[in-house]
């Protein structure tokens, strides 16, 4: 053996040590399933028949209506407020606007085409906190999009709260 062929083997060798040695660290199954109860091949059994996952009852409302009549569970404290208040500055604000101002005039997007009602005023005020909720899940009357599907529960509250602030601070 010349002395080219011995360092290719010793290249060879090298490689196929370090190889599957990385490989095998790299894969998450290392770590995360030891403990899990699922073997390679088994499936999860499928969810008994009307169980709820905990903390998500609201989210088995099919329609709207439905949600009227929830109680809201998050305490309207001053960081829920502010949870909310991002959160409608983010998914709300292009289309209701500065709901805090005095004088309402929507938000950049609506102004295109169709400002919406000041959900900071008396009426919407005197609408359940299951109304905003379903409104905010399941959409408006006629414009305005479901935004069920980015929101989570809590987070859906939070932006209710943060309504109702704004409706009491008027
Ligand atoms: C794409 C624009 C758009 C977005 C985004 C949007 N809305 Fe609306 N919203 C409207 C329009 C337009 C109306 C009035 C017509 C309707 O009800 O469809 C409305 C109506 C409402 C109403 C009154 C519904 C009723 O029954 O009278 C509430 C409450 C409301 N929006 C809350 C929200 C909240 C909270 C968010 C954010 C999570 C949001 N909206 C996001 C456009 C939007």
């Amino acid at each position: 053996m010349d002395f080219r062929t011995v360092k290719q083997w010793a290249l060879l060798t090298a490689l196929l040590t370090i190889i599957p040695y990385n490989a095998a660290q790299a894969l998450p199954f290392n770590d995360d399933m030891v403990d899990s109860q699922l073997r390679t091949g088994s499936i999860m059994r499928p969810k008994a028949a009307d169980s709820v996952p905990l903390g998500s009852l609201a989210f088995r409302i099919e329609k709207k209506e439905d949600a009227f009549d929830l109680i809201n569970p998050q305490k309207r404290d001053a960081a829920s407020v502010a949870r909310g208040k991002r959160l409608f500055a983010v998914n709300c604000f292009p289309c209701h606007g500065n709901i805090e101002a005095k004088e309402y005039k929507g938000g950049p997007v609506s102004a295109k085409f169709m400002v919406p009602p000041d959900i900071s005023g008396a009426y919407y005020k005197n609408k359940s906190d299951g109304y905003i909720f379903g409104t905010i899940r399941f959409g408006g009357l006629a414009v305005m999009p479901a935004l069920g599907w980015k929101l989570s529960q809590s987070e859906t509250w939070d932006i209710v709260n943060y309504i109702r602030s704004v409706q009491d601070s008027k």
